[in-house]
């Protein structure tokens, strides 16, 4: 039997490549999305993953059907791909309640709401790795326009240590991927012509990311090659941090 991975928000664009990727290695992969991502999803995006789950990461209720259902079927959660994020142009001042809550309700508490419903079914395995993708706006201030999205962002890195602490003795291994700038949907809609300009020129590779390069870094922390790094920061960012 194949191992078998989850990869939530597999409708975008670091999603879908991840997806991809971990099919092509060899997993059974359950890509989860929003409803309404996965209906207005193109052909090629179905085609990345083996099953297609409807799932929002911000609903406790959701994470117990989503993984009651892999588990049914698999009998196993190998790797898990908390990728679901999203982001709010607001700064500290601008920023309203509604919007802090709905940025931290997806990007950070998804991520410890799936680390939850998961990290025990590996822990049972003595077996399993899960990656969080974070972002370099998680350990850097970016243009301080996007606030929820830095404290989201940040609460990723902090919290993928205090799970890889508590089930490093069980086998379960934890880590993010910090990405700089991907080219995926989110970008597309988020970032004007100077934004996109800002992001290439402070990275010293000069460009932004395709979202296979970040499914490869994924794909190395979720199998078996990475099989000592646990708690670590895996950052693909074409130097931007280096900076
Ligand atoms: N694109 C970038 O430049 C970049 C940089 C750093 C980090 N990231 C992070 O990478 C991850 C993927 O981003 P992307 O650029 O592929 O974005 P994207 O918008 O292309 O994809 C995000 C996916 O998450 C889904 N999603 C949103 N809310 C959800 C919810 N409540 N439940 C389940 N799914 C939900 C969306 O429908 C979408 O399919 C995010 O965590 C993002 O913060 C992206």
């Amino acid at each position: 039997m194949n191992a078998t991975a989850i990869v939530t928000g597999g409708c975008g664009g670091i999603g879908a490549a991840t997806a991809s990727r971990l099919a092509a290695d060899g997993f059974t992969v359950y890509s989860t999305d929003l409803a309404g991502a996965i209906e207005a999803a193109t052909e090629a995006v179905l085609a990345t993953a083996h099953h297609r789950l409807v799932h929002d990461v911000a609903d406790e209720d959701s994470w117990a059907d989503v993984v009651g259902h892999v588990l049914s079927i698999e009998g196993r959660v190998d790797v898990l791909v908390n990728n679901a994020g999203v982001g709010n142009m607001a700064t500290a001042v601008d920023e309203m309640v509604a919007g802090w809550h709905r940025v931290i309700g997806i990007t950070q508490m998804g991520v410890w709401l799936g680390m939850r419903a998961v990290g025990p079914i590996m822990v049972e395995q003595r077996a399993g790795s899960i990656v969080n993708v974070a972002s370099i706006f998680g350990s850097s201030g970016g243009k301080g326009d996007m606030f929820a999205y830095h404290a989201a962002k940040g609460a990723v890195l902090s919290m993928t240590k205090s799970a890889a602490v508590l089930w490093g003795p069980d086998q379960v291994r934890v880590n993010t991927v910090q990405p700089g700038f991907v080219q995926t949907p989110s970008l597309e809609r988020n970032a004007d012509a100077a934004r996109v300009e800002w992001m290439t020129t402070n990275a010293p590779l000069g460009r932004v990311a395709t979202a296979a390069e970040v499914a490869n870094a994924i794909a190395f922390l979720a199998g078996r090659e990475s099989g000592f790094i646990t708690g670590a920061d895996l950052v693909v960012d074409g130097g931007w941090l280096a900076r």
